[in-house]
């Protein structure tokens, strides 16, 4: 079965062909991150007008790479959410159309388990069960993962997403958008010991995070200090070191209390480096596995989008191509495929 698969919630269009006997085909991606910089952040009407220019020449793109045609599609997958409402109905209205057009089926999948699934799309494949820690710019959660839909919530944010709180860090810094990168390309320049920042419920019993406070802190740093350009990198040095040391050992906990030994991590924030490298020698310490989506499928990808619908295509009800899409979404709701 050939899936053709369209992401658009934010500032990326993605596209991709995934077939379930053949696997991922061809994926293309047109960000706009160069749109958005000079306003520092996403214009929502922006990223809509821009994801209509994009969406059809890109699977034009992918069409083309898989030397496949129009006609070999067997089932369009969707982001139906949650994301920004506009860029959502862009990629569901072309998907819909599509479909309607070609009289095949089309099926909404939800963002966040294109982001949780994306591992799978990596060889070897993590296997069922595993603690996944999915790590955005909206959320930061833990979560036992049995099978396709079936998510146990273990541990959120009770404010700031990890993402977020890199984000407003770089803010805070003048480093602009996005800010993940620029403060990790930063800290690299950064040295230990300067500053010392909090590291957020650590010793909590739990399995939430709180990363509102270390935007704080940051700022309380960057107001005490002469903010030349290696103060910045310094504070982003010990930035990271807070956010990464958090997410690292109450991913541990979480193998600890699940008795799991695969863990998987997925979302934007599982690019960085520092996390990856403190993760890998955690596991390993612990003689479990740690899974990472390669770079360019941590962030917003269609390839994510097209594998979630494959795995749920086979179960979709065939409909009359009218749709909603859903800006706010809790994962929560899925269930498994029946
Ligand atoms: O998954 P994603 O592309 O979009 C959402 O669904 O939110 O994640 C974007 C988030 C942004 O907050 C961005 O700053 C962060 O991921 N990010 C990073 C890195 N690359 C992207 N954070 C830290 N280090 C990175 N290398
Ligand atoms: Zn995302």
């Amino acid at each position: 079965m050939l899936i053709l698969g369209i992401e658009s919630s934010c500032d990326e269009t993605g596209i991709a062909l995934y077939d379930t006997h053949q696997g991922l085909l061809a994926h293309a991606l047109h960000s706009q991150v160069k749109m958005h910089a000079e306003y520092g952040g996403v214009v929502p009407e922006l990223a809509s007008r821009d994801h209509i220019r994009r969406a059809l020449p890109l699977t034009q793109v992918v069409l083309d790479e898989a030397g496949l045609a129009l006609q070999d599609i067997d089932g369009i997958a969707y982001t139906q959410g949650p994301g920004l409402s506009g860029a959502l109905l862009v990629g569901s209205s072309v998907a819909e159309a599509l479909a309607f057009a070609l009289n095949i089926p089309a099926i909404g999948v939800h963002h966040l388990e294109g982001h949780l699934l994306a591992p799978l799309l990596e060889n070897p494949a993590p296997a069922f069960p595993f603690v996944a820690l999915l790590v955005s710019g909206g959320h930061t959660q833990l979560m036992r993962v049995d099978n396709i839909g079936a998510y146990q919530l273990l541990g959120d944010t009770l404010d700031d997403a990890a993402g977020e709180a890199f984000d407003k860090t770089a803010k805070l810094l003048g480093l602009g958008y996005p800010g993940g990168p620029a403060v990790s390309t930063l800290a690299a320049q950064g040295n230990s010991g300067r500053f010392k920042l909090p590291r957020p419920m650590l010793n909590s019993k739990d399995l939430n995070f709180s990363f509102s406070g270390l935007k704080t802190a940051v700022l309380t740093l960057s107001k005490n200090n002469e903010i030349d350009i290696q103060t910045k990198a310094d504070i982003a040095f010990e930035f990271q070191e807070a956010v990464t040391e958090v997410l690292t050992a109450k991913c541990m906990t979480a193998l600890r209390d699940t008795g799991l030994d695969n863990l998987v991590v997925s979302g934007g924030v599982g690019a960085n480096q520092r996390l990856r490298e403190r993760l890998s020698q955690a596991a390993k310490r612990r003689l479990c596995h740690v899974h990472f989506p390669r770079l360019e499928f941590c962030t917003d990808n269609g390839a994510m989008i097209a594998f979630a619908g494959a795995m749920r295509m086979q179960h979709a009800v065939e409909g009359g191509h009218s749709f909603t899409v859903r800006p706010r979404w809790d994962l929560a709701e899925l269930q498994a495929p029946r």
